[in-house]
């Protein structure tokens, strides 16, 4: 590790605790306080860093984070990317310690977003630092951080074409997503898109008695899951007409080289706790996770879910359901496919209604570009091993329009984990990974600007 990172590590540690206090939870509008003062946290901590100027940029919805550090208008710039916001925390009780209350254990951060992204952000402002404090910054620097990425990124969509001139650079780094291991250093080179809809089932016109009523009138949440279950037939494959339309399909050659990655299917069952795999015929786990699409229930309810039981037949019943896509496939099409099958797939007993969230489309990233380059060159130094391009599975919906808008492309340089549980109760960041990730940022810089 260089001396600045040995010498500055528990104050880089100490620092991103104070972040990780801040319960900037976009979802929830009880939470809209501390997602402003994380904003304004973040501006500060790119002040402190050596910022010529940082700001809040009014959108729509939460602000966002601007700073630059112009050295010289004629060298490349890098514009980094990511989010102050963060996934809510529920539920509760299956935490360790309180999600807002950071604690070191093991090598490792715990907290709500310690690696989603608040801690992946935070690498880049310290590294920002670090080569403005040792004189080694390259080339020039903007800095974009949303508070909106976990629901959707309204503003920053809004925000974008708006200001065209001031992103004007070279190409967008983003650190928000994950190695394969500590040991097998990867860089992310595709994500897939997204459509996420929520349904609502209708039927009779209040809630019955079971016992009256039960077994003469169509139960809203027996329907639910009739038509859930039928989404998807015995071979793991989406029913809907035309979902697989436009999907592209992966040549035998690149399907043989991503299977080569590192992958211990045991290893993947026991982390999980399953005893067995589950999805699309004819594809492995890996394929499964990243170039495949898929559909999922995120969440569902209706009826009676407090204590003890009410014997009653539910008037309603709802889902949430999101669909993972891959290059070709469209959201808004996507999403329509789902609400014209959905909708019509009702039988008569109950009627259903299919409401669109967001949704956003998928990426592909070049390996053969100047910036993958340094990317992959900044990872072998500091790794010791060349890393792998590898395609992800998760979605930010945003790289494709920064490509649409700006015609810009993203080096997706994450440090995670896919053990970090982003989202899930326990979240935690590997301090190595987070000093790691300082080093390697400082390389990328100058492999860049080279
Ligand atoms: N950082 C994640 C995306 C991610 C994680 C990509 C790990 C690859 C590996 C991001 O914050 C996220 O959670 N995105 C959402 C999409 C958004 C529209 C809510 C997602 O993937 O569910
Ligand atoms: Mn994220
Ligand atoms: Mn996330």
């Amino acid at each position: 590790m260089n001396d600045y990172i040995e010498k500055n590590k528990e104050r880089f540690i100490e620092e991103l605790k104070a972040l990780l206090r801040v319960p900037s939870v976009s979802a929830d509008p009880a939470f809209k306080q501390d997602v402003l003062k994380m904003a304004e946290l973040t501006k500060k901590a790119l002040l402190d860093a050596g910022a010529d100027m940082a700001e809040l940029c009014d959108t729509p919805g939460y602000p966002i984070v601007y700073a630059e550090k112009i050295i010289d208008p004629s060298k490349p710039t890098v514009l980094v990317y990511g989010h102050y916001d963060v996934q809510p925390a529920d539920p509760l009780e299956l935490w360790d310690s309180p999600p807002f209350e950071p604690v070191l254990k093991e090598g490792k951060i715990y907290a709500r977003g310690a690696a989603d992204d608040k801690g992946q952000v935070y690498m880049h402002v310290k590294a920002f630092e670090m080569m403005m404090r040792t004189d080694s910054l390259p080339c020039n620097v903007k800095f974009m951080i949303e508070g909106e990425e976990e629901v959707g990124s309204k503003g920053l969509s809004w925000f974008v074409p708006r200001n065209k001139e001031k992103l004007k650079s070279d190409v967008i780094l983003i650190s928000d997503t994950s190695i394969i291991a500590d040991d097998i250093p990867s860089i992310t080179t595709g994500l897939r898109g997204l459509s996420y809809v929520q349904v609502e089932v209708t039927g009779p016109k209040r809630d019955l008695h079971s016992g009256i009523y039960g077994g003469a009138v169509a139960n809203p949440i027996n329907i639910l899951c009739d038509m859930i279950s039928d989404l998807i037939d015995r071979d793991g494959q989406i029913t809907i007409p035309g979902f697989y339309d436009d999907v592209a399909n992966l040549s035998a050659e690149e399907r043989t080289e991503m299977n080569k990655a590192p992958f211990s299917l045991d290893d993947y069952k026991k982390e999980l706790d399953v005893k067995a795999v589950k999805g699309e015929k004819g594809y492995t786990t890996i394929e499964r996770a990243s170039i495949r699409p898929t559909l999922d229930v995120n969440g569902i309810w209706g009826g009676y879910i407090g204590e003890g039981a009410k014997t009653v037949l539910p008037a309603k019943a709802f889902a949430k359901i999101s669909m993972r896509l891959v290059p070709n496939q469209e959201s808004e099409k996507i999403t329509k496919l789902f609400q014209e099958y959905f909708e019509s797939a009702a039988p008569d007993y109950v009627t259903v209604k299919v409401y669109p969230h967001h949704g956003g489309e998928a990426v592909v990233t070049a390996i053969d570009s100047k910036a993958y380059k340094a990317a992959s060159k900044a990872m072998e130094t500091t790794f010791g091993k060349k890393p792998i391009p590898t395609r992800g599975g998760g979605s930010i919906p945003i790289v494709a329009l920064f490509k649409k808008e700006l015609g810009l492309d993203s080096i997706l340089m994450g440090f995670g984990l896919d053990s970090d549980d982003i989202h899930s109760p326990n979240e935690s960041y590997g301090i190595f990974n987070y000093l790691k990730g300082i080093e390697t940022i400082a390389h990328f810089f100058k492999n860049f600007a080279e």
